[in-house]
């Protein structure tokens, strides 16, 4: 369905007035209580005003992009996939939220604006590539993009999650397992978390099996400082959880192997599992080389990768690297809640990356990009002229080929679509 001028019109007049709101970020505690006592009703008069804000925020900050990356024809497309369901979110701005009809076109609604967007990942990156391939992308460019795509990607994981709470708890899509049967949407309240390492370690021990032939051993150990002699448990989505846990190995494995290759014998990747007072610390430490310090400033750039560009003719196989978007998707999740993704290396011998998360589920709230002046001027701030002698960044841009010349181009990106 192609936009009419006036329906374009009136969309751009309601984004500046749904854009004056800024969005109203949940704590993982206010998710669970909302998803056991309120009804669909109450959650559908929450989202038809929440989820048009959110979108509008993002999508005021989409068009304050340079201009040549939003000639680009896949940003071009998603813009026109957020306009269609901005504008098919506000049909129910004035709806009767006592029918049942409004509330199951609510959700059918919903669940086509999922699909809809479930390839905005790809090919966002594919526009930012398409940007790469035709143009000289100057740091300014670069800059902006970093931030702009680290402000995208958080705000779609944070309505993809209003979106899945919902239709999980009054759609009728079924949630199955045993361990589902407890949780509240796409939350676990007593998810275990070295469940998750070993489920996220053996999908990317498979794919590691695949490339190489062999793959490192896992060593996990469990520290419950809080409740000494239980289990760590934490109140959180899964999902996000493996996502990370999964791209962290992916990474290590690779590592190990390609630094091992005169012995049989691998290393095994180690996990400590820690719950503290206030964070649960996932650790997770690999002797895989390391990383250089020069370039430890690149490795959360999108499209920042040291492996081989995965080939196009493989285009069904999951790749074990290469398109380096693991780093910094996966710093999203852990950031949506107010956590973190951290990696110390020691060059040389290996790499730590710790996950923290927040082990209260009050303390663990939605971290949401606002559109305002301070976002705004960002896409126009000039990079400040360097006032030490040798900055940091200098020597980087002489030793490093910026991200666009180290990348040859494609026609088909396919991250990671979890998100
Ligand atoms: N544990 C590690 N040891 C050594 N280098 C690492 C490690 N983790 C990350 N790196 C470096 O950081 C780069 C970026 O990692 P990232 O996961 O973002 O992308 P990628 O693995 O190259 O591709 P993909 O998007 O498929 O994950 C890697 O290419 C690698 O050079
Ligand atoms: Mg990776």
């Amino acid at each position: 369905m192609r936009f009419t001028l006036r329906r374009c019109a009136s969309v751009s007049k309601m984004l500046d007035f749904y854009s004056q709101f800024n969005p109203s970020p949940l704590s993982i505690k206010q998710f669970i209580d909302f998803g056991l006592s309120a009804s669909e009703e109450k959650s559908f008069m929450f989202l038809r005003k929440e989820l048009p804000v959110r979108l509008a925020n993002i999508m005021k900050e989409i068009h304050l992009l340079p201009d040549n990356l939003l000639r680009m024809p896949s940003v071009g497309l998603v813009n026109e996939w957020y306009a269609m369901s901005f504008d098919e979110i506000l049909e129910f701005e004035k709806a009767d939220s006592n029918s049942t009809d409004t509330l199951d076109k609510f959700c059918k609604a919903l669940v086509k604006i999922r699909n809809r967007h479930s390839d905005v990942v790809q090919t966002m990156a594919q526009g930012v590539m398409e940007l790469k391939d035709s143009h000289d992308v100057d740091h300014q460019t670069e800059n902006s993009i970093q931030y702009f795509l680290d402000r995208f990607y958080m705000s779609r994981i944070s309505i993809r999650m209003l979106i899945n709470q919902h239709t999980l708890l009054f759609g009728d899509e079924l949630t199955r397992g045993d361990s589902s049967l407890r949780h509240i949407g796409c939350i676990d309240p007593q998810c275990d978390l070295i469940g998750v390492v070993k489920d996220a370690y053996e999908n990317a021990r498979f794919l590691c099996e695949q490339y190489y032939l062999s793959s490192p051993e896992l060593k996990v150990t469990e520290h419950n400082e809080y409740e000494k002699g239980e289990p760590v448990r934490i109140i959180y989505v899964p999902s996000h959880l493996y996502h990370m846990l999964f791209e962290l190995f992916k990474n290590s494995m690779r590592a190990t192997v390609e630094h091992h290759t005169d012995t049989d014998v691998l290393p095994p990747i180690e996990v400590s599992v820690v719950r503290g007072k206030e964070d649960i610390c996932v650790k997770m430490s690999d002797k895989g080389g390391g990383i250089p310090r020069s370039v430890t400033d690149m490795l959360f750039h999108y499209m920042y990768s040291t492996a081989p560009q995965p080939s196009k003719s493989d285009a069904h196989t999951v790749p074990l690297a290469g398109y380096g978007y693991g780093l910094p998707i996966s710093r999203l999740y852990a950031r949506y809640f107010h956590g973190d993704i951290m990696l110390l290396s020691c060059d040389g011998l290996g790499t730590d990356a710790i996950i923290y998360l927040k082990a209260l589920s009050n303390e663990a709230n939605e971290l949401l990009p606002i559109f305002n002046k301070t976002s705004s001027k960002f896409y126009r701030a000039t990079i400040p002229t360097g006032d030490w002698s040798s900055t940091q960044s200098a020597c980087m841009e002489h030793r490093h080929p910026t991200i666009s010349q180290s990348k040859t181009s494609s026609k088909h990106v396919p991250v990671s679509k979890s998100l």
